[in-house]
Parts: C-alpha cells; sequence; structure tokens
C-alpha cells in the first residue's frame, strides 16, 4: 500500500525512466537476433522482469548490470506457458519473434485486462497474410509457418502498436517484402525499427502510416539504448502541475511529449522544453483542461489521459474527456469521486467538473496508468490518501515512490 499525505510541495529534478513500451518489443526482438543483444537504459519494473522469465523459458541467457540488459540470444524452447503469458498482456509482442526464429509458437490468450477485452485478432490475420497458421484450442493458440513466412501487404483496420510490431518481428527474416499500412506511429515502433536495423534488419518508415520490410536472411543482436518514457515524463509532469511546484525533468525526448503539452498550458502550467530536459512551473490554482480526446500517435495518448483527469478534478472549471483507444479506461475515475472529485462518466465521454481540493481516502488502483492517476491525486490531496493495488503500479514506474520522496512529497509504501 502507498500512502501520502498531502498536499505536497515539490522542488527538484527528475531523471525519466527508460520506456517500457520500448523495452517490451525490444525484449521480444532479442529471439530474433543472435548472439547477444545489449540494451542500456532499461527500467527496473516488474513487467520487464516477467518478459525476462519469458526469455530464460524459451533457453536466452539474461543478465542484468545496473540498467544495462544482456541477453544471449539461443533459444530452444517456442511454448510460452500460460502463467508467464498471463503475468502480462502485451507478452504477445513475443509471438511474432517466437514464430519466426523457431517455425512455431504456442501461447495463451494474454488475460484480457483491466482495460476491456484486449482482442488480438489483428495480430493474427497479419501473421496469418505472412504464411502463418493459428489454430486455438481452449484459449491457447498454436502458430505455425510449415513452409516459412512470406512478406505480404497488409492494411490495419486500426493502427494497432502491438499488431504493428507483431507484423514486423515477424516479416523481418521473412522470404520478400511486407508492407503495413495504417501501421502504428508511437515513436515505441520508430525504437524497434531502429535496434532490428542495427541488427542487419532492412525497415523502412517506421513512425510514418506505411512501413516497408525487405526480409533479410538472419539479423545479428547489437546494442541499444532505450528511449525515454513520455508516459513516465507525463506523470510526474501532473504530480508537478497539482502540487503549484516547478520540476525540472532531463532526457526526456521532448519531440515525444508536444501531443501531450496543450492540457498543461491550457490549465497554466509554463512548459519549457530544452534540448533533453524540460521545466514545468505551476500556478498556485489550476484552470479546467479544455478537451482531452486520445487518439493513436501523433493524437493525445490514452495512457496519458488518467493522470491529465486528476489534474482535471482539481481545475478551475469543467474538462471534458473522450477515451477513443480502449472500451474501459475510466476506473480512475470512480476512484477520484472517492476523493471529492466531480466526474460523470457516459460511456467514452467524462465530464470532470474541477472542485477546490480533493480529500484524501482509502483508494485501490485497478490498472497501471490508474494507478498513477491515484498517486497524482494523493498528492495534493488534503490529508491521507491509502492505494492499495500498488503491484499494478510496479508494473510500469521506476521507484515511483522514491522519487516523489525525494522531491519533497510525503509518500512511503508500507505492507497492509
Ligand atoms: C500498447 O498496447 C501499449 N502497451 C499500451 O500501453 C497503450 O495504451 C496502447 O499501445 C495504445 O497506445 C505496450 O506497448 C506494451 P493497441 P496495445 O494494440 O499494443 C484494439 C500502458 O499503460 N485492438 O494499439 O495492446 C485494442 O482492443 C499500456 O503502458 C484490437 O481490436 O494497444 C484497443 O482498443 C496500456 N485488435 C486498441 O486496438 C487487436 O488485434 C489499441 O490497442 C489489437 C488491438
Amino acid at each position: 500500500m502507498i500512502v501520502i499525505d498531502g498536499p505536497a510541495s515539490l522542488s527538484g529534478e527528475i531523471t525519466v525512466q527508460g520506456a517500457k513500451n520500448s523495452t517490451l518489443p525490444l525484449l521480444a526482438a532479442a529471439v530474433l537476433c543472435r548472439g547477444e543483444n545489449i540494451f542500456h537504459n532499461c527500467p527496473h519494473l516488474s513487467d520487464v522482469d516477467t518478459a525476462l522469465g519469458i526469455l530464460t523459458h524459451l533457453g536466452c541467457c539474461c543478465s542484468q548490470k545496473d540498467g544495462d540488459l544482456v541477453i544471449r540470444s539461443d533459444p530452444t524452447q517456442s511454448e510460452i506457458p500460460p502463467q508467464l503469458m498471463h503475468g502480462m498482456r502485451s507478452s504477445i509482442v513475443f509471438l511474432g519473434a517466437v514464430l519466426a526464429r523457431m517455425g512455431e509458437a504456442k501461447i495463451c490468450f494474454p488475460g484480457g485486462c483491466e482495460l476491456g477485452p484486449r482482442p488480438i485478432d489483428l495480430h493474427l490475420s497479419a501473421l496469418e497474410k505472412l504464411g502463418a497458421v493459428v489454430q486455438e484450442s481452449r484459449g491457447c493458440l498454436t502458430v505455425q509457418a510449415p513452409h516459412g513466412l512470406s512478406g505480404a501487404y497488409i492494411a490495419l483496420s486500426f493502427p494497432s502498436v502491438g499488431a504493428t510490431e507483431n507484423i514486423m518481428l515477424a516479416a523481418c527474416t521473412a522470404q520478400g517484402t511486407t508492407v503495413i499500412s495504417n501501421a502504428a506511429r508511437e515513436p515505441e515502433i520508430a525504437d524497434l525499427a531502429a535496434y532490428l536495423n542495427r541488427c542487419g534488419g532492412r525497415i523502412y518508415g517506421a513512425g510514418e502510416g506505411c512501413i516497408i520490410i525487405d526480409g533479410v536472411e538472419k539479423l545479428t543482436g547489437s546494442e541499444h539504448r532505450i528511449m525515454p518514457d513520455r508516459i513516465a515524463a507525463v506523470t510526474y509532469m501532473a504530480a508537478a502541475a497539482v502540487t503549484g511546484s516547478s520540476l525540472t525533468l532531463l532526457d526526456v525526448d521532448n519531440g515525444h511529449m508536444m501531443p501531450m503539452l496543450a492540457p498543461f498550458e491550457e490549465s497554466g502550467c509554463m512548459v519549457r522544453p530544452h534540448g533533453h530536459s524540460l521545466n514545468i512551473m505551476a500556478p498556485p490554482h489550476l484552470r479546467a483542461v479544455k478537451h482531452i480526446r486520445t487518439m493513436p500517435y501523433p493524437g493525445f495518448p490514452t495512457d496519458a489521459q488518467p493522470v491529465i483527469m486528476s489534474m482535471a478534478a482539481v481545475g478551475e472549471g469543467t474538462s471534458i474527456f473522450v477515451e477513443n483507444i480502449f472500451e474501459n479506461r475510466y476506473s480512475h475515475a470512480e476512484e477520484l469521486c472517492r476523493m471529492g472529485a466531480r466526474i460523470k462518466l457516459e460511456g467514452k465521454v467524462a465530464v470532470v467538473e474541477g472542485v477546490p481540493a480533493l480529500q484524501g481516502a482509502p483508494v485501490q488502483a485497478r490498472d497501471l496508468r490508474c494507478g498513477a492517476a491515484l498517486v497524482v491525486a494523493g498528492l495534493c490531496a488534503q490529508g491521507r490518501t491509502q492505494i492499495t493495488g500498488t503491484r499494478h503500479i510496479r508494473r510500469g514506474y521506476e521507484h515511483l515512490v522514491q522519487t516523489l520522496a525525494d522531491l519533497g512529497a510525503r509518500i512511503q509504501e508500507v505492507s497492509r
């Protein structure tokens, strides 16, 4: 349980962690790239530990040395056991890499998680276009490529991040050329492509809507510095915003932050990107954010929606949110209302009427970014907030409690 005594005033600087959503596909890429794969700036997260468990199970040898990860890729196994798959939904991204390297893969449907059902239809139909044969029984999938994988033209009906990554990983060593149209454009896609190309891949257009992959014979491991985590960065910005603080974030990629800056400026914060750092100065009282509609990159990212709602909860005026990516990504709203927030939900829409102050209360983190939103709210609430479900937070934030305590927050993690 995380206990926060608010309101807090923060000051100082933070070095932003490596991106969780880049690390996970890169670890899948290590299955494909023979020999040694070295990743720098790897965040210490439970999701990364889960992914390393999968790699170890597959026969790869993983070792960690202060932020550096070395993976000797020599997989001998193509089945990922249910207990490892259910640990993390995004382990589906191993499917394409294992299939390409081993010629087959056996996995269980990843647990539908708190964000609503998590279908993988786009992943599977794309792999079938590359020549895979998919069989399903009792929630487990056996995917085989009896004649190897061949390049294909794949048009995604939705620019799915995970499906785009799975196709890239499967197509890298396929026979011939693959074109992905309506590909996801998130920065993590370009980070993955940069690594695969360094390993001998031939991927063009990552970050754009159309990606072309020329299949090569094999990939050889290399090294890579994982890009900064833009969602961790926006979480710390929201913490500064709700506490009227001034913080400096180090090691951010300001290009990735652009789609998320508008609500901070609308609410009265001063944001100054500068090189690889970003400074945010918040006013004593926030105004409402105008209109947040989540969209695929370069639109406003769904992962930032919960922490911005915590800001809106104490912003003067009414804020409107439209969540277009996930069916059920308002679990934080119910918990924020327990702290005195005034939020009305209507399907994809949330209407937030700002209140002068939130009150500390016992609340529960239902998913990773819900937990982050509750921590942000607890920092500005009057009195004590107790957050359970902190295992969700540890999936995606490295040392969140310690980092905030170092900035001046009265926050600690206690066993219940
Ligand atoms: C990635 O999830 C991220 N996870 C998510 O971050 C992020 O919210 C999401 O992209 C959107 O940006 C990782 O990178 C590990 P999608 P992913 O496939 O790949 C539907 C976090 O908090 N869909 O782009 O699962 C799906 O149901 C996590 O760090 C299908 O219908 O996202 C959803 O509504 C949460 N069929 C939408 O597309 C499919 O086959 C977006 O999903 C695949 C997806």
